[in-house]
């Protein structure tokens, strides 16, 4: 059997452990609101018609913080419909996703939602369709104590501030698929306007610029250059947004998904830093990676209704994951993780059946995804410091990204417990693995578990919602060293700590 070592050193940390990574994102898309967070009438429902099965779900996968409500929906959004009484809120075309929005669901909902979750909400104003002044309303809504119109308006509706601190200004602007679609100088300064006037409301919010909407743009570079050259002493983050399918059948490039993010990543830290430089700025731009997942279903056919039909809540994008997605996923978390120094904000797109961890059925039950386990693990599994790792293992060949090397891994420490995350993305066959953790004095194995299947397309459903779930694996410590044997396609969770 081939073997891979990794040494680890509890006082090589990259940066702490941020629980906004483990973020996702509930979109006014298909059925990721209507029959999935939100279904009154059904048996789980509570007073405010939240599903309470998928409520237990969220907790269960550690979400920590909730983007909403959209993605490409906010673009052509008027928050206003979705607050005050239920029966005068109107229905509207949503061109997005060729859809009827009833807005019985809205920003108040939202928050309560948010509230029970107990998640961070983080609320994306349209600047595709709107500018300024419905930014500065929304925000007068959200946050502002009272004695106002809108504030005094919230209060009519029951609700106290909201506190809402983290906000993206606009979504996916240099997508020209994208309803008020803009140019990088645009939407730069659009956006540095609209984060200006933000601040002079509440100077400490956290503002994310709309970087491209994927690697793949034919501006990649230039749009966030041009973006942070308007925007850079207004705003806290760039946004990454990044989908990786196995669309072609090359499993062995789907299996390396993370070497892309690791670029993607690099790139747009360097683009950041290089603005920086140009600027004479000591400010640091940090990445809010808002959208990332694996995404199969054809994404042309997302957009487009049947014909001329409208539809509530369609069903949109319900890829059904398996194992080798779960193994991609719970890659793609390794690499975030290790750029804790950089990305501040990480979200799973999106939390309920579309590209979702969980899945329901109307009137029915919710269920686990393969994808929701690497997820909820090392959500419950990372804290204290992200540490560097010394990695050595044997490499696989990919059409995709030439060599990369078969074993990545993350490890956290915090004061007697490391964690440690690893993937085999061999197709071909096991590596052994041994982690040097001698120098983290950790002496016990608390867990360990391994996502793999025989069958690498296996997934879950409806009727056998637990054929893919994460088991025992045999993991051994001795003399400092700690030995795993990582079967092909499969991803691993190790906790150690120190006898008390
Ligand atoms: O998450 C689905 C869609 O993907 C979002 O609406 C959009 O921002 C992205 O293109």
């Amino acid at each position: 059997m081939i073997a891979a070592t990794i040494t680890v050193d509890p006082t090589f940390r990259i940066a702490p452990v941020n629980r906004r990574t483990f973020g996702t994102f509930v979109e006014h898309m298909g059925r990721c609101v209507y029959t999935g967070i939100y279904e009154p009438g059904h048996a789980t429902a509570d007073e405010d018609g939240f599903r309470k099965d998928v409520l237990e779900l969220t907790r269960e996968l550690g979400v920590s913080v909730v983007r909403y409500p959209g993605g490409n929906f906010v673009s052509g959004y008027r928050w206003e419909d979705g607050v005050g009484p239920r029966e005068s809120r109107p229905r509207r075309l949503d061109l997005a996703w060729h859809s009827i929005e009833t807005n019985e669901f809205g920003l108040d909902e939202f928050s309560r939602w948010c509230a029970k979750a107990g998640v961070e909400p983080m609320m994306a104003i349209n600047l595709g369709t709107r500018g300024v002044q419905e930014a500065l309303d929304l925000l007068e809504y959200t946050n502002h104590p009272g004695g106002t119109a809108l504030s005094d308006l919230r209060e009519q509706h029951g609700a106290s501030p909201y506190g809402i601190k983290l906000w993206c200004l606009g979504n996916e602007l240099d997508g020209p698929w994208q309803v008020g679609h803009k140019t990088p100088t645009e939407y730069g300064r659009l956006a540095a306007e609209t984060a200006r006037a933000m601040r002079m409301i509440e100077p400490g919010l956290q503002l994310v610029a709309c970087g491209s909407s994927s690697s793949r743009m034919p501006l990649f570079g230039t749009w966030e250059r041009d973006v942070l050259r308007e925007t850079y002493e207004f705003v806290d983050y760039i946004s990454c947004h990044a989908y990786y399918g196995n669309d072609a059948g090359d499993t062995a490039s789907f299996l390396a998904s993370a070497v892309n993010m690791d670029h993607f990543i690099d790139s747009v830290v360097a683009t950041a830093d290089h603005v920086g430089a140009e600027l004479k700025s000591s400010k640091k731009i940090s990445i809010s990676f808002d959208e990332w997942n694996v995404w199969y279903s054809d994404r042309s056919r997302s957009t487009d209704g049947p014909g001329d039909q409208w539809e509530v809540a369609p069903r949109r994008i319900e890829d059904q994951y398996n194992v080798t997605d779960a193994v991609v996923v719970g890659n793609l978390l390794i690499s975030l993780l290790r750029h804790s120094d950089r990305v501040a904000v990480a979200c799973l797109a999106q939390l309920a059946n579309v590209i979702a961890p969980i899945m329901t059925e109307p009137d029915g039950p919710a269920w686990k995804q393969p994808t929701f386990h690497p997820f909820a693990i090392t959500s419950r599994l990372a804290a204290g410091d992200v540490l560097h790792l010394q990695t050595e293992s044997p490499t696989v060949s990919t059409a995709a990204y030439g060599d990369v090397a078969a074993v990545d891994a993350v490890a956290t420490y915090d004061e007697g417990r490391l964690a440690v995350f690893a993937v085999n993305r061999s197709t071909e066959g096991p590596v052994q693995l041994t982690v040097d953790i001698s120098r983290a004095g950790v002496t016990t194995i608390d867990e360990a578990v391994i996502i793999h299947d025989s069958d690498p397309l296996a997934t879950n459903t409806a009727a056998d919602p637990d054929r893919v779930t994460p088991q025992p694996v045999d993991a051994r410590l001795q003399d400092g060293k700690l030995t795993i044997t990582l079967p092909a396609i499969s991803w691993t969770a190790v906790s150690l700590s120190t006898d008390r």
